[in-house]
């Protein structure tokens, strides 16, 4: 693994190898304390749009494993405006460990680590958020055990995170669920790469536009806001077609009696999530947001630790 920027291009091999340092780094931490295994490291974290936990997780994981993090806003940088990408991708490699970077395009994510002689991580782009979907996986390990048998449904718009989430699944061999209104499905071509990989796991991947018969007998309800940064301007037009999508208590009794309701935050509560659900007992939200720190911390091992 050089760079972390897409999970199509992770073996399930890879994809285990994070979440075992993630949960050992975990370990590790609640029992006192990391090594400084990145001591006198600096990863830069670019962003072009807002954070709370990517920008905060990231730099407290530096931290807890001895290195530093230097965060770049927007105004900053510029990426791909005041500098190119490629230019940019040059000079950070300069001082600078390793890269973070939070973008609206997922070419600009490539182009950065197509240049940049240190790694390059996705904190999120407009195709995917792999650091989002480790964190994820790490926390339906911690509630459910295994992923043996599980069926994990995803329940609103077919973005980023829902990409992401689809190819984890597709390559763990997860059943995986998504339940779209028609015209927010996940794209065709997304959906034939997975396949490809279901076909040679298991994993069964379906899309369905009822979310009731696809929360039905699900382990884990899934979903995120209806529109994501950068969309805004369809935000009008998307709150006429989500609404029957929201994850509440009439949706979740269909699921398993112990199914757990996950969202990556932020949430737009009374939209995709009620109050109810989301601070219910099945919701796992808040460990899960958690998680994004200890998934990054094993990525960030395995990626820049000498
Ligand atoms: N889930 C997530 O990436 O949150 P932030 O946008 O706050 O980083
Ligand atoms: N789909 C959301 C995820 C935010 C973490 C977005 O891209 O805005």
């Amino acid at each position: 693994m050089k760079h972390f920027i897409s999970l199509v291009d992770l073996s399930a091999e890879e994809i285990w190898q994070v979440l075992n340092k993630a949960i050992a780094l975990k370990e590790e931490w609640k029992a006192g304390g990391n090594k400084p295994i990145l001591e006198g490291k600096v990863l830069a974290m670019v962003f072009q749009k807002p954070s709370l936990r990517t920008r905060v997780s990231f730099d407290v994981g530096m931290l807890h494993l001895g290195g530093h993090a230097l965060y770049l806003s927007p105004n900053e940088i510029g990426l791909g405006g005041r500098e190119s990408v490629p230019d940019v991708a040059h000079v950070l490699s300069g001082y600078v460990n390793g890269i973070m970077a939070r973008t609206f395009s997922h070419d600009h994510m490539v182009q950065l680590a197509e240049n940049a002689g240190v790694p390059v991580i996705n904190g999120l782009s407009d195709f995917n958020h792999p650091c989002q979907a480790m964190g994820d996986f790490l926390t339906i390990i911690e509630h459910k055990g295994s992923f043996d048998g599980l069926k994990l449904t995803y329940v609103g718009d077919g973005n980023n995170v829902a990409r992401s989430l689809m190819f984890v699944a597709a390559k763990l061999g997860v059943d995986f669920t998504v339940a779209a209104p028609a015209g927010y499905q996940i794209e065709e071509k997304y959906v034939a790469t997975a396949q490809k990989f279901a076909a040679e796991t298991g994993a069964t991947l379906r899309f369905l536009e009822d979310p009731l018969q696809a929360v039905s007998g699900a382990d884990v309800i899934y979903t995120d806001v209806w529109t994501s940064m950068g969309q805004e301007a369809e935000t009008q037009k998307r709150l006429q077609v989500f609404p029957p999508y929201q994850i509440n208590d009439a949706l979740v009794s269909r699921a398993k009696p112990d199914v757990i309701v996950m969202h990556c935050l932020p949430a737009h509560r009374g939209e995709e999530i009620t109050d109810a659900v989301a601070d219910g007992p099945h919701s796992a939200l808040f460990p899960q947001a958690e998680n994004r720190l200890h998934a990054q911390k094993g990525i960030l091992a395995l990626l820049m630790a000498a």
